[in-house]
């Protein structure tokens, strides 16, 4: 075969995939080369736009390293994240909605103790955080890892100042009680922009958008039995909730991080200052297999 037209040339393709062995592999391929080539044809797309773009994808990679992975900031900010979140997180009712992990979650982060306070050297008003896990049909569940981070309120996560802070800060990992619950002392967060100084900044400006994320606290909470819940829970008094850079904000995610004078607190601390108060109770979808059993 040769002597390819516009018409005929994605037909082509596609029958150049036919002994593909992975069926799923063939699937995906096979409708990435029509769909890429539809999207050719349907913007007419000029020499120069197609160079542009290949600069585009190859500044992409070589703004990635250890610690910045540009590609998903990418997906997440052309919605690609959230898409496939969507997809694979079809909730029961009862489990907490999901939303994007973000590139600052950190493996091993410090167990603490429920109580602590985990702000370390960060300054800003202090926010007690209480909160529950349970099954999606209410059963409390023990022993559930808690993994909680956050930015600082200049909008800075511990691990794009480990050399002023000294160590990581504002983020551990807790253990629920027998009841489901945990709680702990940290500071309030404030909205912040995702990394914007690299293709995807540029990309953010070229088309009038902002990089900001509305105030947040990230949490992973995992459970033998269960989908490790990936999500955030949102500040209602932020700005960007309608807005968010990465398209990240779920209404059921949106909750009152209270604002309290000084006095005793829910967990008995007295308090000297004013300080924020969030409860939020989440809720995890059984794991695949379980259902099926
Ligand atoms: C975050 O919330 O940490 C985040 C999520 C997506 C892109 C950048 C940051
Ligand atoms: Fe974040």
């Amino acid at each position: 075969m040769r002597d390819f037209d516009e018409h005929t040339i994605t037909q082509a393709v596609v029958d150049r995939l036919a002994d593909t062995p992975d069926p799923r592999l063939k699937a995906v391929l096979t409708s990435l080369v029509r769909h890429l080539h539809d999207f050719v044809r349907d913007v007419d797309l000029t020499f120069a736009e197609w160079q542009a773009g290949i600069a585009f994808l190859t500044r992409t990679g070589q703004t990635c390293d250890a610690h910045r992975q540009e590609f998903i900031l990418l997906s997440d900010t052309l919605g690609v994240s959230m898409l496939v979140d969507a997809i694979n997180h079809r909730m029961p009712e009862g489990a907490t909605e999901t939303t994007v992990l973000g590139p600052f979650y950190v493996q091993e982060a410090p167990e603490r103790p429920n109580g602590a306070d985990i702000a370390g050297p960060l300054e800003g008003t202090p926010l007690l955080v209480t909160g529950s896990v349970a099954a999606a049909d209410g059963t409390p569940l023990g022993g559930a890892s808690v993994d909680v981070w956050h930015a600082d309120e200049d909008g800075a996560y511990d691990v794009q100042q480990l050399d002023r802070l000294g160590g990581l800060a504002g983020r551990a990992r807790f253990r629920t009680d027998a009841e489901g619950r945990f709680h702990f002392w940290t500071i309030m967060p404030t909205w912040y922009p995702i990394p914007d100084d690299g293709p995807v900044g540029d990309m953010l400006k070229a088309t009038a958008r902002h990089p900001n994320r509305p105030t947040h606290v990230h949490f992973m909470i995992a459970a033998p039995g269960h989908e490790t819940l990936i999500t955030h829970v949102f500040s209602a008094d932020s700005p960007w909730l309608d807005s968010d850079a990465v398209f990240g904000v779920k209404d059921s995610l949106v909750a009152a991080f209270a604002e309290h004078p000084p006095g005793t607190a829910p967990d008995g601390r007295r308090m000297e200052r004013a300080y924020r108060y969030l409860a939020y109770d989440f809720g995890l979808k059984p794991a695949a297999d379980t259902r099926a059993a």
